[in-house]
């Protein structure tokens, strides 16, 4: 039966008390972790989320009364208990914050009952994950959820103080909006009111903040929710939360200076981590060049080597047939692997097919120097020998080699290197790499449209100086756009905006946007163009992301209070689910399938 908590106070939380307190009468309350009955003495580890704390009852401090409900605790209980804070008499707990101390029980009181939980409340859980997240508010009893989601309030709260002492307006824009083509596919919002017709939920504000500066607020930021339906991976969500921020007669560096300042703070107050500031910079051309990536993971090195003017002349195929087709050859250096065993590089060649991949050439160059190879037998000695020195082999290194397109050879090698480095053990897992992309491509070449779409988003700027390839040379425009990179992950990205209507239209023609198009979709920035706008630029950082890396968590899911599985759902509200005729007749829909 559930007693009330009339008349009694919370004065500590368990894990707030320490032997300062020992002598003190004290009134905690929590979850029993724990019961352990050895006869006269009754042990209680009672948690709340600030940790765990030892109770003691004995008949003689408690009286028989409290002492047979002690006796009736199990685990999940919710309970008051009054007492006095002593010394452990027995061995200290170092496992515990709370471990020298104990509580001596005067009273308890039971204040919820509680079913046997589907699986124990600890952390580093070995429970399935689908289980977890059925029970989500169970398992966010945990520990290590209740650890996460506390920093990642001591994140967000850091970051809105940084920003408001920067002065940042926080300013809210709307979920629901007009959907836009470009970019990630909508949710979709159906109109009650006008038949036929949708909201959509933002993938960003990011036209709103733009509005926003035309409006003269002059720095905004919010801490937004987005939308966006894509394929799920362990670092997406289709809901997830931006830090969103646009700033006023600015450029490129103004953006970085205020974006790095914020992200040393929130690292330093959320897990007192020190971030060297300036964070370095590297171009996207370097950037792909070096590592095959956008969001390089330097924390190892293993970079790929071009190696197409060594091979152009050899008599294997494979790389001559790649050259031929305007394509390029690469590798990478796997120190000390030259004996890694057949199977697992057919493995690696599997992976690297993954990444569209047609095979992947090896070269081991053994410890006595000869040579073992896929392609052995179509070169000379000599040209082995070459490639071997192109690629710094030495005596014990395997060497692996993606002729292809050049973007192929980038996603492959970019994907091998990080997959080789995790495999062989070489990252650091303590060490935090930031880096800052800049100068990205405007443009990318959609094989499917068959036509340029934006890199980043359709308001970017292009550099001054491409300016002026933006019709004839598209693919050569370098945007002002940079992206934050932790540890391999893209933790942000942003872009100076076009704010000239002229280029703004160039833009979307060399987008293949008609005018009546581009003003269909985005009529009304560009008219809000025409009254006056101060140069911008911005940024948003990937929160979610963000919290993950610096907890090291495994998957987004761990750092999101309710959040989606790979098919988007929602494992505990069972979201999405089907409506009733009468909701969906006043909505104007029908169901087709
Ligand atoms: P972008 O699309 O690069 O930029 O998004 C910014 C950051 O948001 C995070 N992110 C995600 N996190 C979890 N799940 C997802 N599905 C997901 N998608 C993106 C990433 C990413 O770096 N409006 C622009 C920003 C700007 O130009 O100011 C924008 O949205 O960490
Ligand atoms: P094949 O002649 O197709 O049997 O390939 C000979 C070797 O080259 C095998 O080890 C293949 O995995 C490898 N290979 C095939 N295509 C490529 C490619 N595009 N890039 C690198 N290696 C490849």
């Amino acid at each position: 039966m559930a007693e009330s908590m009339k008349g009694l106070k919370r004065t500590h939380r368990c894990g707030e008390l320490s032997v300062q307190n020992v002598g003190e009468s004290v009134t905690v309350m929590g979850w029993v972790q724990k019961q352990r009955n050895k006869g006269g003495i009754i042990f209680v580890d009672l948690r709340d989320r600030s940790g765990i704390l030892q109770v003691i009852f004995e008949e003689s401090d408690c009286g028989p009364e409290h002492f047979a409900k002690a006796e009736k605790l199990r685990s999940e209980f919710v309970v008051a208990v009054t007492g006095k804070v002593t010394k452990r008499e027995g061995a200290v707990n170092e496992n515990l914050a709370t471990g020298e101390i104990e509580v001596r029980a005067d009273q308890v009181r039971v204040l919820s009952e509680a079913e046997t939980p589907p699986f124990p409340i600890e952390a580093d859980s070995k429970t399935k994950e689908e289980l977890r997240l059925k029970y989500r508010y169970l398992d966010l009893r945990r520990p290590d959820l209740q650890r996460n989601l506390m920093l990642r309030s001591r994140m967000t709260t850091a970051i809105r103080a940084f920003l408001s002492d920067e002065g940042f307006l926080e300013i809210e824009t709307p979920i629901l909006n007009k959907s836009t083509p470009e970019g990630a596919r909508d949710y979709l919002v159906p109109s009650r009111i006008h038949p036929g017709t949708f909201y959509a939920l933002p993938q960003s504000p990011q036209i709103f903040k733009q509005l926003l500066m035309c409006s003269g607020y002059d720095r905004y930021f919010q801490i937004a929710k987005c939308f966006r339906d894509e394929d799920l991976r362990a670092d997406r969500q289709p809901e997830f939360t931006q830090v969103d921020l646009e700033m006023s007669f600015v450029d490129v560096d103004d953006v970085i200076d205020a974006t790095e300042r914020m992200v040393a703070k929130v690292c330093r107050e959320a897990v007192g981590l020190e971030v060297p500031l300036p964070i370095s910079r590297m171009t996207w051309d370097e950037a792909m060049n070096r590592f095959g990536s956008d969001k390089p993971d330097t924390r190892f090195g293993m970079e790929l080597v071009e190696v197409s003017d060594v091979v152009k002349g050899c008599g294997f195929g494979v790389f001559t047939g790649a050259l031929e087709a305007g394509g390029s050859v690469r590798g990478i250096n796997v120190k000390g692997q030259a004996e890694m065993p057949r199977k697992k590089i057919d493995a690696l060649v599997e992976f690297a097919r993954g990444y569209g991949a047609k095979g992947l050439a090896y070269l081991s160059v053994m410890p006595d120097g000869s040579f073992k190879s896929s392609f052995a037998k179509f070169m000379t000695e000599d040209e082995l020998k070459a490639l071997a020195g192109a690629m710094g082999g030495e005596p014990g290194d395997l060497l692996l080699f993606a002729a292809d397109r050049l973007k192929i050879v980038y996603s492959v090698l970019g994907a091998l290197r990080c997959e080789l480095a995790r495999q062989l053990g070489l990252i650091d897992e303590n060490h935090y790499n930031f880096l800052w992309v800049t100068e990205f491509p405007q443009f990318e070449w959609s094989d499917e449209e068959e036509r340029f779409v934006a890199m980043h988003h359709p308001f970017t700027m292009p550099m001054e100086e491409d300016l002026e390839l933006l019709e004839s040379d598209p693919g050569r425009v370098r945007a002002k756009a940079y992206d934050i990179v932790l540890n391999g992950v893209e933790l942000g990205g942003g872009s100076v905006r076009i704010f000239q209507s002229d280029v703004q239209e160039r833009m979307f023609r060399a987008l293949g946007f008609t005018e009546e198009k581009a003003h269909e979709q985005f009529g009304f920035l560009l008219d809000a163009f025409t009254y006056g706008v101060p140069p911008h630029a911005g940024l948003a950082i990937g929160l979610d992301r963000f919290v993950m890396l610096l907890v090291k968590a495994e998957s987004i899911r761990e750092v999101i209070a309710f959040p989606k599985v790979k098919d988007a759902s929602c494992l505990m509200s069972e979201a999405p689910n089907v409506v009733d005729e009468k909701q969906l007749e006043e909505l104007h829909l029908s169901i087709t399938e």
